[in-house]
């Protein structure tokens, strides 16, 4: 039992309150997935993950799923950690990003929602690890937020087609994973950013509620096992075997 400090706000709290997110009751429900306070048994300070009720005075979480917070960190600062920077590092880690890459190599990312909570913590890990990056966003004004932050190549995609500039800005190499949640079109299209040589990636593995057009509250993204493919077709299968259109 936690008492709870501070709860981080994410995307999925928000598609929470209108119900049908994967995972959580309909509303009314406590919402609030990631919170940091102090563990009641051990008086130590922890920040933790649940599905849903962290918005609250006293939070019961698995004892697996509690963190020590380091010292110098705020209560704020640790609520705002488990969700964006686990989902990030997680990313890298699967792409085996997290290894230097080999001898002459540079590891590349591009990174969809470069502005977003999961966008800016894998642009903070992504620069620790070395890492090339390459991020999309709609607005000039995000982008130039995220370069302070060690973004190298922000892509406006209101103006520019990610894939082609990817595409030239790596000399037709491409990159080594994407950070990919948009669904739809978008996952084909960042196929199409990977390298056509080495290591083939699509970091899909956490549910995406984006989807071109409304309706993306209805759209989950589950797990693509879908290191090393060999196409894109191989792929864009797994999006039509349900006949829904939803992943599956
Ligand atoms: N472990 C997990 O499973 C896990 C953990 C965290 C997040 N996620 C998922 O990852 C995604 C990003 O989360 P986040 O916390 O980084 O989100 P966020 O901070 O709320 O950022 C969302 C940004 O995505 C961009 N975007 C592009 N297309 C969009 C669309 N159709 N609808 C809404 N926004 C769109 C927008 O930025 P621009 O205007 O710049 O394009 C928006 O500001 C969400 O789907 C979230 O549920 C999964």
């Amino acid at each position: 039992m936690v008492r709870a400090a501070c709860g981080g706000l994410n995307f999925a709290d928000f598609m929470t309150t209108q119900g049908g997110y994967p995972g959580t009751p309909a509303p009314p429900l406590i919402a609030g997935r990631e919170f940091a306070g102090v563990e009641e048994t051990s008086q130590r300070r922890v920040m933790g993950y649940i599905q849903w009720g962290a918005f609250a005075e006293k939070v019961a979480a698995y004892s697996n799923l509690l963190w020590p917070v380091p010292k110098h960190w705020s209560d704020e600062q640790a609520a705002a950690f488990p969700v964006n920077y686990f989902t990030a590092y997680l990313g890298y880690w699967q792409a085996g990003m997290t290894q230097p890459p080999a001898v002459g190599r540079t590891h590349r990312a591009l990174i969809h929602a470069v502005a977003g909570g999961v966008g800016t913590a894998a642009v903070k890990i992504g620069r620790i690890l070395g890492v090339e990056m390459y991020g999309t966003s709609s607005s000039d004004e995000k982008l130039a937020r995220v370069k302070e932050l060690g973004l190298q190549n922000g892509i406006n995609y209101k103006r520019q087609d990610y894939e082609e500039v990817v595409k030239n800005l790596t000399r037709g190499e491409g990159v080594d994973a994407v950070f990919e949640m948009l669904g739809g079109e978008h996952t084909a299209k960042s196929l199409r950013c990977l390298r056509d040589f080495g290591i083939r990636r699509l970091l899909n593995h956490y549910f995406s509620d984006f989807i071109s057009g409304r309706k993306f509250n209805r759209v989950e993204v589950k797990p693509l096992l879908c290191a090393d493919v060999e196409s894109v077709e191989e792929v864009s299968g797994c999006f039509r075997s349900n006949g829904s259109g939803n992943a599956s």
